[in-house]
Parts: structure tokens; sequence; C-alpha cells
């Protein structure tokens, strides 16, 4: 995480951070795994975003960064609950809460962390505060029926590449396209504004899965911190998996679907050949940065073009990570 930019902007949301943990003292039961998982850290990617689209606009205060930390939290939320769905042990190059804990205390976690989360958001002054919190809750239900999309799909023999977008924009483009809205919403911009900064945050969100999708298979565990091979053991339908069998044929297709039934861990290795001397990979790199480049133009309008360019900095970051 070292190599992440906008320093100043990551140490105010870290110190947020831990003055929304120093009034959740009791029982260490309940706070000690959110401390935990909160502590350990991720890109910040959605607070970063929260704050760097009410930064187009010009505005940065702690209301800002209230919303930012809300979101980081519910994020957070999402993650926990993941975990125990996915049966992934390490995130973040540390044991799961699940793990670390058990499944009930992990479950108890998430729960706190969406009320947190809520707390924070609802304690800011703000005159727009219902467009607010309509507009972080239908990211939270959204998130749910992405994810129950994503487990209905494992059981599945077949997913359509629309079926997956409409998943992956629910489970993950939705949160980052409302971090991007409710950072404009939160510095009081325009109804124009704030939709352009959400159409920014929908393309970068999807860049942004397809990404996670292609290092789940072509990343190590060392990079990612957590474990590489993950949806192949779990058997699931990503954007590689749909790609691949588009773009395969013969030998490598077959290749490709004895592979993906079996899902060993041992097949990684011979997967991200299949991968690379395919083709998916180089498609999927242009996929994502033609996503970024929709997201860009998406900003045509904003007044600080200074903001502006400090959001494109975040997005060019984000096409190349590698964790
Ligand atoms: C992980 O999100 C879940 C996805 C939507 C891919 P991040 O990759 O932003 O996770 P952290 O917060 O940096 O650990
Ligand atoms: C997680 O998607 C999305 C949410 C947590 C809502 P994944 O299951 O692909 O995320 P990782 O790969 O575990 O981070
Ligand atoms: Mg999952
Ligand atoms: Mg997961
Ligand atoms: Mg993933």
């Amino acid at each position: 995480v070292s190599q992440t930019p906008f320093r100043e902007h990551r140490e105010a949301i870290e110190a947020h951070i831990e003055q929304v943990l120093d009034s959740c003292p009791y029982p260490t039961s309940l706070y000690d795994p959110i401390r935990y998982v909160m502590r350990i850290g991720g890109k910040r990617v959605r607070p970063l975003l929260v704050m760097l689209a009410a930064g187009t606009l010009g505005r940065r205060d702690t209301a800002v960064l209230d919303v930012a930390v809300a979101v980081e939290l519910l994020h957070n939320f999402t993650l926990v609950h993941d975990d125990i769905m996915d049966r992934d042990d390490v995130r973040r190059g540390h044991p799961t809460i699940h793990s670390k804990w058990d499944e009930g205390t992990a479950i108890l976690a998430g729960d706190a962390l969406i009320g947190v989360a809520y707390r924070c958001l609802s304690r800011i002054e703000h005159s727009e505060m219902g467009e607010l919190i309509r507009t972080f809750t239908d990211a939270v239900v959204e998130v749910c029926e992405g994810q129950a999309l994503d487990k209905e799909f494992e059981g599945r023999d077949t997913v359509t590449l629309a079926e997956y977008e409409d998943m992956i924009a629910r489970k993950t483009g939705r949160l980052l396209s409302m971090s991007a809205r409710i950072g404009g919403l939160a510095a009081q911009g325009s109804p124009q504004q704030v939709d352009a900064l959400e159409a920014f945050g929908a393309y970068l969100g999807k860049a942004f899965q397809i990404q996670d999708d292609l290092l789940d298979y072509m990343s190590t565990t060392d990079a990612l911190g957590k474990a590489v091979g993950s949806d192949l053991a779990m058997h699931k339908s990503t954007f590689v998996t749909l790609m691949a069998k588009q773009m395969l044929s013969g030998n490598s297709l077959m290749r490709l679907n004895e592979i993906l039934a079996n899902g060993s861990p041992d097949l990684v290795g011979e997967l991200q050949r299949l991968l690379t001397d395919g083709g998916v990979l180089a498609e999927g790199e242009r996929q994502v940065e033609e996503l970024v480049h929709k997201a860009e133009a998406a900003l045509a309008d904003m007044p600080s073009a200074e903001g502006v360019s400090q959001l494109l900095t975040f997005a060019n970051w984000i096409l190349r990570r590698t964790f």
C-alpha cells in the first residue's frame, strides 16, 4: 500500500477512522475485531474517491471526511461478510475475522460496522441529509443484491456476460459510483455535477472489478494480500472465465474447461499461461483502459481543474494497480 498516492488525504482518513474507533470502547469482543479489520488498512479506494469527488467542486472539510469514513466502514462490512461467504481465510495479508475469531464474531462485527457507518454519516450538518442517506442506503441494498446474484451464479452452469455485468455493477460498481456521487452531494454539487461524478464512479467500478477478477488469477497471494485462485476454487464465473470461453478454442478451450471444473490451486500457473497466450489478459487490460477513458470523459464539465486532475491521477493509479 506504500505505493499509494494522496498521502495527505490518506492520513486524514486514517486519523478520522481512529477517532471513530475511539468512540467504540466496549465490549471488546465486538470492537476488537472491528478495530483489527479497520486498522489493517487496504487501499482506501472508496473514501479517497469521496474526497476527490468533493475536490472536483473545490470542497474539503470535516463533513466530507465523515461521509468518506462512513463509506469505508460500509465497505469493510461487505468484506467481512464476503469472506465468510467465500470461505477466504486471508485478506489484506492477515487472517480474516472469521478465521482469527469465529463466524459469529465476524457476522456481528459486520452488523455493527453498518451501524457505525450510519452513525458517522448522520452526524454531519447538511441541508440535503435525506438525499445523502438515500444515496448511501440504495448502495447498501444494491451490494447485497449483487452478492446474492454472485452466489446464485456459482451454482449455475451458464452465466452470460450481460448477467455478469449486471451483477458486478451491483456488487462493486454501485459502491464506487455511490462514493463519487455522495462526495459530490456532500460538497453541494448541482444535480448535473453529482450525476457526472456518479457516471465516473460507475465506469471506474466496472474497471475495478474486471481488474479484481484478472488479479485473482494473474497476481500472487503475496502481492494481493488475499488468496490467488479463490474464484477458481469456488468455480466462479468471472469476467476472466467468460472472456476465456469466448476467446479460446480447440485444445485450449478443452483444457480451460478441465481446469475450471477441477479448481485446484495447483492449476493456477497453467491457467495463467492459457489466459496470456490466448489473449484474454490483453483483452481484459484493454477493456479496463477503455472504461477508465470513459470515466475521464464524464468529468469534462467539473469546475475545479485541479480537482479533476487529481481524480484522473487517482483513476490511473487504480488502472495500474497490481494488488
Ligand atoms: C475488494 O475491494 C472487494 C472488491 C470489490 C474487489 P478492495 O480491493 O478495494 O479492498 P481493500 O479495501 O483495498 O482491501
Ligand atoms: C467482493 O467481491 C465484493 C463485495 C465485498 C461486495 P469478491 O468476492 O470478488 O471480492 P474479493 O476478491 O474477495 O476481494
Ligand atoms: Mg465474493
Ligand atoms: Mg470474496
Ligand atoms: Mg475477487
